[in-house]
């Protein structure tokens, strides 16, 4: 008999910013949960409660030890092999539920660390992208690996109605982009564990909001078949002054690193 490699099972955490009962966005989530039952093969994702965690305050931290209820939600992190946000954006941000939770897992050691993550929003007009970007940028310091694409947002007010009133996923064609993220967050997964290749690393070296001659290199080879898709990069930057411009150009490249993989 010949043997089958098989791909081992990845855990998925997954956290929702809003604590409303008819959450729209925890309807993405159980969706996704549904999703993944019947046609992802290999992802279990289990839903983590975010809402019984106390606001971050580090006094209640005893000697290294975290109130039970923030250690069982560490520990589920910890456990998880990636992470899927479903949350909507207050006042063009994350949440504030959403970033306690976050920043309670963040204490050191780091949980999020090294871990894969998707964000999925749904919301007013914008459909919750201002809180995924930066979401993406809470996660360069946590060294969380977000997928780049497909991006999903969602807005959950224009016809047709994509919600039914229990705040359940009712859309077709959004339950058809929202399997293409898992897929895309399995693939990026199984990738990150099994160690990307260290031969295709860039060196970028960005000043001022992103100077004009590498935004024209980047651009020149942003066109198909894309050059720079799928390649591992890194920024460094050195400026004189407050260091505010290379600050941006840093936060500008990576941005435009999520549309080119
Ligand atoms: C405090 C607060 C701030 C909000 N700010 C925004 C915003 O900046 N942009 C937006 O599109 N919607 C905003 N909303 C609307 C929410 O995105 C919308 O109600 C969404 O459905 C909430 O997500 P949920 O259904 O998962 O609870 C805000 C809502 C609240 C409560």
């Amino acid at each position: 008999m010949e043997a089958v490699a098989v791909n081992p099972v990845i855990k998925v955490a997954a956290l929702c910013g809003s604590l409303r009962k008819g959450s729209f966005n925890r309807g993405l989530l159980r969706s996704a949960i549904q999703l993944s039952k019947e046609s992802v093969n290999g992802m279990e994702i289990e839903y983590i409660d975010i809402s019984p965690l106390p606001m971050l305050n580090t006094d209640l931290e005893v000697n290294g030890t975290f109130p039970p209820v923030v250690q069982a939600f560490r520990q589920k992190i910890l456990q998880a092999d990636s992470v899927l946000f479903a949350s909507p954006e207050y006042n063009f941000s994350v949440t504030g539920p959403l970033k306690n939770a976050i920043d309670w897992a963040s204490r050191p050691p780091n949980c999020w660390a090294d871990k894969a993550a998707a964000i999925v929003s749904t919301g007013g007009s914008f459909g919750g992208g201002r809180a995924q970007y930066h979401l993406r940028q809470i996660g360069v310091y946590l060294d969380l690996h977000f997928i780049n694409k497909p991006e999903f947002y969602l807005n959950a007010f224009a016809p047709p109605a994509k919600f039914d009133s229990d705040g359940n996923l009712i859309d077709p064609p959004s339950k058809e982009k929202l399997k293409e993220v898992l897929l895309s967050l399995l693939a990026f997964t199984l990738r990150l564990k099994a160690n990307m290749n260290p031969n295709s690393l860039y060196l970028f070296s960005p000043l001022r909001d992103m100077l004009a001659p590498m935004k024209n290199a980047i651009d020149w080879t942003s066109g198909a078949p894309d050059a720079r898709a799928d390649k591992p990069a890194t920024i460094v930057s050195a400026t004189g002054g407050r260091g505010g411009a290379h600050d941006r150009g840093q936060l500008h490249l990576r941005q435009t690193g999520v549309y080119l993989d």
